[in-house]
């Protein structure tokens, strides 16, 4: 699984282009490789549904957030049912929103109960082994900080594969599981990832927001 988060960037205007351009490099996305899941913000999420159902390309949207709360009087919250007509998939827990937004662990999970219940398909960030994984996320992304972000350098993929085992069996985290790799993963290295046999996928910041990064990195996994 490739999911690419781009975080709080891009206008409709520059996501549109984006798309244009990724349709126009003969984009061959062979969705029985690997499924690839893009998660926008908000502001995206209409406007890519409709483009992506136009273009017919396969790649399932996310948003990077849902209101711990249902629909009602949360002035500025998101709810998982606005959610769940325009996107596939939400991710929660992300290290930015633990540090920037001091997301405690019981938010976290009111958020993955309202994602729930609506049927949303979960990624869910942990930053380290020791945080825990609240049980039915359908995809559990390990992200260590000190590789996420701009002038940061991934880790290495063994020491990355030998993480996800000890989160997986420690955490008795089921065998459906997806276990992606976030931090720092480019073109050039995400094969070494995606050879490790414990790595399921990756979360790709910055190289998603660039559409030949992102082609590139679905080709170079694909042939990995
Ligand atoms: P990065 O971000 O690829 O820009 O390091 C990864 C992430 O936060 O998902």
């Amino acid at each position: 699984l490739i999911a690419g988060n781009w975080k709080s960037n891009k206008t409709t205007s520059e996501a549109m282009e984006w798309l244009q351009k990724l349709s126009a490099i003969s984009f061959q996305l062979s969705a029985k490789e690997c499924s690839i899941v893009l998660c926008v913000p908000f502001t995206l999420l209409y406007p890519k549904r409709r483009e992506l159902d136009l273009l017919r390309l396969p790649i399932l949207l996310g948003a990077q957030d849902v209101s711990p709360f249902e629909d009602g009087a949360y002035t500025g919250e998101i709810s998982a049912r606005m959610i769940k007509e325009l996107a596939e998939w939400v991710t929660i827990g992300h290290s930015e929103r633990r540090t920037h937004f001091y997301e405690s662990e019981e938010l976290l999970i009111r958020k993955v109960l309202q994602a729930k219940k609506e049927g949303l398909r979960i990624i869910y960030g942990i930053p380290d082994s020791q945080t825990s994984v609240p049980s039915d996320v359908d995809i559990v992304a390990y992200e260590p900080p000190s590789a996420i972000g701009a002038g940061k350098s991934a880790e290495d993929p063994i020491e990355a594969n030998k993480v996800i085992e000890d989160i997986t069996v420690k955490q008795n985290i089921s065998a459906e599981t997806l276990m992606i790799y976030g931090g720092s993963v480019s073109p050039e290295n995400i094969a070494s990832f995606v050879a490790e046999p414990s790595i399921d996928g990756i979360f790709s910041g910055r190289a998603s927001l660039d559409a030949e990064k992102f082609s590139e990195l679905i080709q170079n996994a694909s042939n990995a």
